[in-house]
């Protein structure tokens, strides 16, 4: 096909920062095309996006990840109880400073027995974090993966016990149907003794729902923005980043956050790496993200309906955040 052999042709000299070629392409066109625009929100992680993510981490609006390494501290014994050997996974690892947490309430000497494996889109992200995590930890078996886990969960492998790890309410920005599937696929590839960990951000006031997404220094917009670069970079792309504006909202009926970036006029979007063009009209947005929020009876259907069951809440005092503990029914 000639479209995607001019995409190859393009890239040949430059790798692409954070995902394969010909599955971005069809990504990106299949978004653009669709009714209400979107772009899938891994893209936002190439370096400039993650190194941007993790600064987002420390807004004091954005309270996800704080509460959330305050039960990880609180918790860590409890959650890795009878853990010595075995499997570590983290889907969406990003920095390591969640499992430097757990790491460090495990039994020493046991570290030469455990494989820790963090799977992550952005390679800059996780050749950081893995070279950090061998000089802390010299005895632990550190195993990096750089893959996009929506797309295949083939990392998710190696030998039981395994204690996989998805945290941050990373899980949020899967719609319900990509949730399901996502679900049942880990469920396939866990054994009775194995135990998935999820973090999950609750339903909370609308205000600091959208003050999380709206932070007064502007990282978030950024962030937002940044995934234009991206595509800009990736597919020969011409977003004129200016023209856009960053627009974030708690959507009530779906209970979830959305992200939208709106052009403020008309523009004929180019991606010369694959010959094609989009129209953007003013007023328009593309969709860049929804983060779904989460309830304890909602979150409990979506694991039963997987064959799965949470066995552990791990809860602060004002129900913001949780951390389930789930494991085959
Ligand atoms: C990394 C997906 C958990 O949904 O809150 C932060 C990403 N987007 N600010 C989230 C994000 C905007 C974040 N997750």
């Amino acid at each position: 096909m000639a479209a995607s052999s001019a995409a190859r042709q393009f890239f040949i000299t430059k790798p692409p920062e954070v995902c394969s070629q010909d599955s971005m392409t069809k990504d990106i066109l299949e978004g653009l095309r669709h009714k209400q625009k979107y772009i899938p929100s891994k893209y936002f992680y190439d370096s400039v996006g993650s190194e941007l993510f993790e600064q987002i981490c420390e807004l004091p609006e954005y309270y996800q990840t704080r509460t959330e390494l305050k039960l990880l501290s609180e918790h860590a014994t409890q959650i890795v109880r009878g853990f010595g050997h075995g499997n570590l996974v983290e889907l969406g690892s990003g920095s390591n400073r969640k499992i430097r947490i757990l790491l460090d309430a495990i039994e020493p000497s046991s570290l030469s027995a455990l494989y820790y494996m963090p799977v992550d889109i952005c390679s800059a992200a996780i050749a950081k974090s893995s070279a950090e995590l061998r000089q802390l930890f010299p005895l632990l078996n550190v195993e990096p993966l750089v893959a996009d886990f929506t797309r295949s969960l083939n990392v998710v492998k190696g030998n039981s016990p395994k204690l996989i790890l998805f945290f941050g309410s990373t899980i949020g920005n899967f719609n319900q149907d990509e949730t399901s599937s996502f679900i049942k696929n880990v469920a396939n590839r866990m054994n009775p003794c194995d135990r998935l960990l999820v973090g999950l951000d609750m339903v909370k006031p609308v205000h600091i729902l959208e003050a999380a997404y709206n932070d007064s220094l502007g990282l978030t917009a950024r962030f937002n923005k940044n995934i234009l670069r991206a595509i800009n970079r990736e597919m020969g792309a011409n977003f004129q980043l200016d023209i856009f504006e960053h627009c974030s909202y708690f959507n009530e009926q779906h209970e979830q956050i959305e992200m939208h970036l709106r052009a403020t006029k008309d523009t004929l979007v180019l991606l010369s790496g694959i010959g094609a063009s989009i129209m953007i009209r003013s007023g328009e947005t593309i969709r860049t993200e929804i983060c779904r929020k989460f309830r304890r009876s909602g979150a409990e259907d979506m694991f039963d309906q997987a064959g799965m069951r949470i066995d552990r809440w791990y809860t602060d005092p004002k129900g913001w955040f949780s951390i389930v503990e789930v494991v085959l029914a």
